[in-house]
């Protein structure tokens, strides 16, 4: 069956010739004389497009949408406007119009633009629906493992996802928080809602409370426009707090007062607003020897660890990194069009014996640039890096993992993988997954060439 028009114009001749052509084009088609009736018949039945006049008696063009956007989002509005009022044409695509037609109208033209504009939302569409299978992509199905850790792990998501509970997940780095998160706001109620995160270790004192809260038009130099925060984003969603252990004294009174009192002004503003969100928060740091110092408040830390899930290392469940390893080879080899490589069993037993102080992240990366650099034979134990081969044991933090810092570490992932691309920075980048920018500054900062 056709698709419905709304002819909305209120010159007989022009809305009874629209409506004859497009009716023999196949559309089904309803008149209206202005802006009043066209809204009646978009509440009255399901329609697909609106063509409408600009000045029409009663509600004009410009008002009908406004209505039309705020009342029927899904409709197309495609405007008809006389020669001379361009500008107000423009003005109308600036709130949503699919676009305009001069008049006289060209029913060529016209015939094509409504191929268009449906064709248009077909594919938004479509994008929703393959949201929506990410969201069942983007659940525990993601967490691979079969160890006892990862089935209680994947026991505890499930119990936590059906409550509207705050959750804290712990974990060291790169054990897979934010993919249990995830899991998380996935399986609860909320699933068709936004999960928004927020990086709290990567915001700058000052930026923190309008990213959390946003902030009204001029509220500080640079605040061109009104933005909406974090927390309005994720209204009826969930709010997962990453890296909450790295958030300054002042960041953490302010984040304490808005979920003592549920609701927050916008920096600048003077509406308080009230949001119904779910938290998650995510931190590999010591949060109790935090609190014990005095740099993290005890309030919060209680808030937010309603229910703690922790997250298990790599080391703890190294019956898993041969599915990991599989996995990763599969996923990078299509990226990268490659086949997938072997690996020999010798260096599948040394890759489960490695201590892993990057986790699951550490392994991936791993995994990609011995596939990048793989010449098409089965990876063998000499393949590996020196450190998991067991290799320059003591030189190497990395297989000390509790007493090495985090710089050390990272130091040494950037020479290492420096090493691994020949020194293709760019390769590099990729593989470690920071900017290539980046990069260069730590290069500099390390003293690395
Ligand atoms: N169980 C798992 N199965 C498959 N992939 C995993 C698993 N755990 C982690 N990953 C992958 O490892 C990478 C790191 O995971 P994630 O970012 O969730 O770690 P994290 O705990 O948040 O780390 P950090 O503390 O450094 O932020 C991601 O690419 C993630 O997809
Ligand atoms: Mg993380």
């Amino acid at each position: 069956m056709g698709h419905v028009i709304v002819v909305a114009e209120d010159d007989a001749r022009t809305r009874d010739g629209l409506g004859r052509a497009l009716t023999r084009a196949g559309y089904r088609t309803r008149p209206a004389a202005d802006g009043v009736e066209a809204l009646t018949i978009l509440g009255n039945e399901s329609v697909d497009i609106l063509l409408t006049d600009l000045k029409m008696p009663g509600a004009d063009g410009l008002a009908v949408l406004e209505r039309v956007r705020a009342d029927f989002p899904e409709v197309i509005v495609i405007i008809l406007t006389a020669f001379g009022t361009v500008d107000v044409a423009v003005e109308a695509m600036k709130k949503g119009a699919y676009d305009f037609l001069t008049k006289p109208i060209n029913l060529d033209k016209l015939e094509l633009l409504l191929q268009h504009a449906l064709e248009a939302r077909r594919l938004v569409h479509e994008n929703r629906e393959l949201k929506l299978r990410l969201h069942e992509t983007s659940g525990l199905k993601q967490l691979l493992g079969r160890s006892a850790p990862m089935q209680r792990l994947r026991e505890a998501i499930q119990q936590v996802a059906v409550t509207d509970a705050a959750v804290l997940i712990r974990g060291e780095t790169g054990t897979g928080k934010e993919l249990v998160a995830q899991a998380i706001h996935y399986g609860s109620h909320r699933a068709d809602r936004p999960f928004v995160k927020v990086s709290c270790a990567a915001l700058p004192e000052g930026l923190l409370e309008s990213e959390l809260f946003g902030h009204e038009r001029g509220a500080f130099t640079g605040a061109r426009d009104r933005r909406k925060g974090r927390f309005e984003l994720a209204h009826r969603g969930t709010l997962f707090l990453d890296e909450v252990g790295d958030m300054s004294a002042a960041s953490q009174a302010k984040l304490l007062r808005v979920l003592q009192e549920q609701e927050f002004e916008r920096v600048g503003g003077t509406e308080t607003l009230r949001v119904d969100v779910r938290l998650i928060a995510a931190t590999n740091r010591d949060l109790e020897g935090l609190v014990g110092e005095g740099a993290f408040r005890e309030d919060l830390y209680y808030r937010l660890n309603v229910v703690p899930v922790p997250v298990p290392s790599l080391r703890e469940r190294a019956e898993d990194i041969p599915i990991l390893v599989a996995h990763f080879l599969q996923a990078f080899a299509e990226r990268w069009g490659k086949p997938v490589p072997e690996v020999t069993s010798d260096a599948l037993a040394l890759l489960c014996r490695y201590a892993w102080p990057g986790n699951v992240r550490e392994l991936q990366h791993l995994v990609e640039s011995m596939l990048i650099f793989s010449k098409g034979g089965p990876i063998v134990a000499g393949d590996l890096p020196a450190a998991v081969r067991g290799e320059d044991r003591g030189a190497d933090p990395g297989d000390r993992a509790p007493g090495a810092s985090l710089r050390d570490l990272e130091r040494q992932a950037i020479a290492r993988t420096l090493v691994a691309t020949g020194g293709n920075k760019r390769k590099a980048s990729e593989i470690l997954g920071i900017g290539l920018k980046t990069l260069y500054r730590k290069i500099q900062e390390f003293g690395l060439q």
